[in-house]
């Protein structure tokens, strides 16, 4: 039977227009080393433009219409939501997969590549946090949406570094000539390693300051050695507070240990507190990815060079950015 009725809607009129062909348009997003000093300078540009938007208006329709679907298999607070926030200033919608996969099909024993086959299906990209190393190149290897790792195990957290970096440059305002001490678990703390990665894009001094079972993986630490960063090692923050220009604080990751006996050593093996803060230089900034353990003392929150809540709202602006990047409207 025909029927006869005017179409809803004029496709033609309707269609997305692509605002830039960006260099990440329809890209994944699953190390830092796909970023350059450029595309870095690019995004962090896109992300100064999304706060002004955020202060002065709230929000945007750039995205409206688009879907993300976030994926987390281990807990979040920030990254999952500031990533739904994101979207939501730049109207667009989330399927947001947070709260637990156990109540998704997961529970069923569905794969990760079935997972990402099916929430393609509905979304324009995906984000994904996931507890095993390389998750995220699989997931991209299977979805034909754009995938976006927001932390595979011990791997990388690239969302993360990018706002780490944005929150170096906020702050201080430069990157070339910082000293930068990355404080406790370097072993397995993704945040760390992907935003080492980034600062030997630029001319900085690394410190890094773990205990002896928690130090930077030799291949990663070769590798700023490569690249002509100079790299200082100690097990204390006292030998370095003086010195640095910013000290990112990490928790230790209890979830990543076989041995938890092991982790019980190492747990409370650093504590940032004001008579510490006294011996660090009056324009240093004190950074952590959180949630913190115990390793910053909330009497340091009141310090003005306590930057942390300062890069959480950061790690808004940028995922603002890097979504829109992703979806060709930046
Ligand atoms: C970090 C992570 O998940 O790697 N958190 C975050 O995304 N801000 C750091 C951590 O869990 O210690």
């Amino acid at each position: 039977m025909e029927i006869d009725r005017p179409r809803l809607f004029d496709l033609e009129a309707l269609k997305r227009p692509l605002i830039q062909a960006n260099d990440f348009y329809g890209q994944d997003i699953l190390s830092v080393s796909q970023f350059t000093r450029q595309s870095l300078a690019y995004i962090f540009d896109v992300a100064e433009e999304m706060r002004e938007l955020v202060e002065r208006v709230g929000s945007a329709d750039l995205l409206r219409g688009y879907v993300l679907a976030c994926l987390f298999y281990e807990p979040s607070t920030r990254t999952s939501s500031s990533f739904i926030a994101a979207m939501a200033r730049l109207g667009g919608g989330v399927i947001p997969i947070t709260q637990g996969v156990q109540y998704s099909s997961v529970s069923k024993g569905e794969s990760l590549p079935d997972t990402v086959r099916t929430l393609e299906q509905y979304a324009d990209a995906i984000v994904l946090r996931h507890p095993e190393v390389g998750s995220a190149k699989i997931a991209a290897d299977y979805a034909r949406v754009p995938v976006i790792n927001a932390g595979d195990g011990a791997g990388e957290h690239p969302t993360q570094a990018l706002l780490d970096l944005f929150t170096l440059r906020e702050e201080l305002g430069h990157i070339d000539g910082l000293r930068v001490a990355m404080v406790g678990d370097l072993k397995y703390g993704r945040t760390v390693h992907s935003l080492a990665k980034l600062l030997s894009m630029y001319d900085v001094e690394i410190y890094l300051v773990s205990p002896e079972i928690l130090r930077l993986p030799l291949d990663q630490a070769n590798e700023l050695r490569d690249k002509g960063i100079p790299i200082r090692e100690t097990y204390h923050v006292a030998d370095v507070i003086s010195t640095v220009d910013v000290l990112y604080v990490t928790r230790v990751q209890r979830e990543r240990f076989a041995d938890l006996s092991q982790y019980e050593e190492v747990r409370d093996f650093y504590e940032i507190t004001p008579e510490l803060m006294k011996q660090a230089k009056g324009e240093m900034i004190v950074m952590h990815p959180l949630p913190r353990a115990g390793e910053i003392h909330y009497a340091v929150d009141d310090d003005p060079r306590a930057a942390y809540f300062r890069q959480m709202r950061n790690g808004m602006y940028i995922r603002m950015a890097l979504l829109a990047a992703v979806l060709g409207k930046a």
